[in-house]
Formats: structure tokens, C-alpha cells, sequence
């Protein structure tokens, strides 16, 4: 069935060609007024501008979008949907102080969500993750990837893994899956890392091949957490099983991420709070993606990564939600792209590009989300009535959705 959608206000990031997004083209959205678009089957098959409309393909079913903005649904190229439980207890400790060095010290943070996930059978995992999962949906989000990293144990990261593996399975959007084993070391591997990446290269990654169960490897490349040579040893080792670098450096130090990473042929580097001028002219220099969280940032009252530098130097940088209970616990991508916007001086077409097009890039989803294309997915946001574009970030306490259609099909609350 031919569906057609007319009367759109605005169509956003129209786009006949794919390409990753680098430096000042962030700041370019080609849009079209007063525009129509023609769906097949869940896919784009054309559009256009009204006055160019033509009944050449009949369409069975027509939608009037009496003006308002249509964009693709946001990208979101990293989170860690599956957790068994919330962490309100250290929010409330890092209020009275206590930083997220601290708290990880303790024994909290990703090692108190792992106790919790490994307490929790898959069936139990997995439901609580579908509910997020179909929460983020409503609020936009039309693709997106999801990591392990809370199992830590041989049977717990290939119980995330499978329960990501279920999402992708039942799930209307694409999903991608990460498999972020060296997370945190385990308290019995405190002082013994060597032991801790063997489990991860001799059982984790073979089990994990066997089952086909992973897309990308990550490893948390942090002081405290996993060093250079570390995170070369995973990945190396993840490589030969078909797996890329997407991974998580700069968060709280520069100790070498980012040279390492590039030299990896990362898809992605995420985080990047805290990045030298040495930095930001490497990734600058490379094809690897430089993902911002902002809202990881505002939750942990950090720095924010230097959007404007990474930009203004001519790097391709994504956004992403960081979805998780520790740092960023929520998944609404409108809130990312405001605060882009609010905090980091995105301007509102970069932050919108950013978290669209280059995002679907940062998961190599390019060719099937991420702009108005033809042959991409029909993933959609309906806006409610806006006055421009730059009212959606700028309006940031207001919900402006109105709609959200995911394969050519309107989500509804029992979706
Ligand atoms: O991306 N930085 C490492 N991992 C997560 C936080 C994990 C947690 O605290 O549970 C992040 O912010
Ligand atoms: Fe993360």
C-alpha cells in the first residue's frame, strides 16, 4: 500500500546523497516547505515539494500533516538499555559530593549494576529493557545500539548479549548490538587484570563469535578502568572476529584514547569530555566519529565535550543519549540535541544532523535511517505546531512531538 503524507510545514534533512557530515557541512540541513512524501511498504519512495506533486504513484492512503515539521527519527549510536535496576542511591551520594570516581571506588557504580544483573533472569532483563526500548521510540528514537558491560562474568555478559539479541529480533527499529565486556574489572580481578582479559579474549569473545552476537566491541579506556594497551589487546583480539572499535575514551582523562582508537580504525569514539588541542587535531584528521553525551555530562556535572573546537576543527561528531542507569539515566534524545544546542553551542542544524545522518553513520545504519531518503525506513517524527526549527531545541522543557511513525506505521501506546 502507497502511503502519502502531505501538507508538511517543513521536511528536514532531505537528502539525495549519504555522506558522514565533517566540520562547517554540520551546520548545513537542506529542508524543504510545504512538502509531501510517498511511502511504500515502510520505505520513502519519493518526495517532494507540494506544488511539484503529482498523481503519478496512487496512493491508497493519504495523511495530512496540516503543516507541521516532519524529521527522521533520531539516531541514538550509544547506549546501555539492558540493566536491571536504577541508581537513585548514588545520585543522591553524588549530591552530598561524592564524585563518580568515588562511588566506583566503593564498589558502586558499573559493579553495583552488575551484582544487580546478575541477580535477574534473562526473561525478567529482557522485559524491562523492551518497555525502555519501546519508551525511547515514542520519544523519537528510530534507531539505535546497545551495550553488555553490566554481566562481567562469562554467563552474564552472554545473557545481555542474548537479551539485546531478543530486542533486535522483536524490535520495529534497527538495533545494533555492542559487546563492552571490559566495562570495569570484577573485585576478584581487582589486582588481576591479566586474568580479567584473558576471560574476555579466551571465553567472552569465542562464546559471544559462536553465537553471533555482537556487532561492535568497546572498552571503557579509562584511569582506574582500562589503559591503552588494554583496550588495543580487546580489540585486537575482537577484530578477528569481525567486531569494530566503538569505544568509550575521554570521559574523565586524555591518557592516549583517542591516537589509539584511530589507529584501531574506530566506527566511533564516545564521550570526549576531556580532550586536548592534540586530540581533537587527530580525530580532525580521521574518519572515526567523535560522539557527544551531553547528557551524561549535565547528569555528572562535568565539563562538556568541546563541541565548537571538535567542529570548528573540522571533525565529524555525532550525539548520542548514553542511555544508562549510572551517568545518563534516561534515553530522550530531544533533550540531548537542546542541550547540544544550550550548553555546547551547536547550532540548531548541526545538532540536528549530528544526531541524525552522522549518528546513523556512527552505527553504519547510514544506508537505512538517518534522512529523508529515498529507500530509507519511513522512521518519522510528526512535530506538534512550531513556529521554526530552532523552537525544538530552544522550547526544551516542551514535549513537540506529536507523532512517531516507525516503518510507515504511526507507534501507538500499545505498540
Ligand atoms: O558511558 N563511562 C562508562 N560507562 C557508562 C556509565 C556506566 C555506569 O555508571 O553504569 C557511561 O557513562
Ligand atoms: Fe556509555
Amino acid at each position: 500500500m502507497n502511503v502519502l503524507i502531505k501538507n508538511i510545514g517543513l521536511l528536514v534533512n532531505v537528502r539525495d546523497d549519504n555522506k558522514l557530515l565533517r566540520g562547517y557541512a554540520l551546520s548545513s540541513l537542506p529542508c524543504l516547505v510545504n512538502a509531501y512524501i510517498i511511502i511504500k511498504e515502510g520505505s520513502i519512495v519519493e518526495y517532494g515539494e507540494m506544488n511539484e506533486y503529482t498523481n503519478e504513484i496512487k496512493s491508497e492512503k493519504v495523511i495530512d500533516a496540516n503543516g507541521c515539521f516532519v524529521l527522521p527519527c533520531w539516531c541514538d549510536s550509544h547506549t546501555h538499555l539492558v540493566f536491571a535496576a536504577s541508581r537513585e542511591e548514588e545520585f543522591v551520594y553524588k549530591i552530598k559530593g561524592l564524585n563518580y570516581a568515588d562511588i566506583a571506588a566503593k564498589g558502586g557504580g558499573i559493579l553495583n549494576s552488575a551484582n544487580k544483573l546478575n541477580a535477574m533472569q534473562e526473561d525478567a532483563l529482557f522485559e524491562l529493557a523492551l518497555k525502555r526500548l519501546n519508551e525511547v521510540i515514542k520519544l523519537g528514537t528510530g534507531a539505535i545500539e546497545i551495550k553488555s558491560g553490566y554481566g562481567l562474568t562469562v554467563e552474564s555478559e552472554l545473557k545481555m548479549l542474548r537479551v539485546i539479541q531478543r530486542l533486535k529480533e522483536v524490535a520495529t527499529i534497527p538495533v545494533k548490538a555492542t559487546f563492552l565486556g571490559a566495562h570495569a574489572y570484577p573485585l576478584q580481578f581487582k589486582n588481576d587484570h591479566e586474568a580479567y582479559i584473558k576471560l574476555i579474549i579466551d571465553e567472552m569473545l569465542p562464546n559471544i563469535a559462536k553465537e553471533n552476537l555482537a556487532d561492535y566491541i568497546d572498552v571503557f579506556c579509562e584511569q582506574g578502568f582500562f589503559s591503552v594497551d588494554e583496550m588495543k589487546r580487546v580489540c585486537e583480539a575482537a577484530m578477528k572476529y569481525g567486531l569494530k572499535p566503538k569505544l568509550h575514551v575521554n570521559q574523565l582523562n586524555s591518557i592516549g584514547g583517542i591516537k589509539a582508537a584511530i589507529e584501531l580504525n574506530a566506527l566511533s569514539v564516545d564521550h570526549l569530555e576531556t580532550m586536548t588541542e592534540n586530540d581533537i587535531e587527530q580525530l580532525a584528521a580521521f574518519n572515526t566519529i567523535g560522539t557527544m553525551l551531553p547528557t551524561a555530562a549535565y547528569f555528572l556535572r562535568m565539563q562538556y565535550p568541546p563541541a565548537r573546537k571538535l567542529i570548528d576543527a573540522g571533525c565529524a561528531v555525532s550525539l548520542a543519549s548514553d542511555f544508562n542507569p549510572g551517568s545518563s539515566p534516561g534515553g530522550n534524545m530531544n533533550t540531548v540535541v537542546s542541550m547540544s544546542c544550550i550548553q555546547m553551542r551547536m547550532l540548531p542544524e548541526e545538532a540536528i544532523n549530528a544526531a541524525t545522518i552522522n549518528a546513523a553513520f556512527a552505527m553504519e545504519l547510514q544506508n537505512e535511517v538517518g534522512s529523508i531518503t529515498v529507500g530509507k525506513k519511513a522512521n518519522l517524527i510528526f512535530t506538534k505546531q512550531i513556529p521554526s526549527l530552532a523552537y525544538l531545541p530552544y522550547a526544551f522543557g516542551s514535549n513537540l512531538i506529536d507523532k512517531v511513525m516507525i516503518n510507515g506505521e504511526f507507534v501507538t501506546e500499545y505498540y
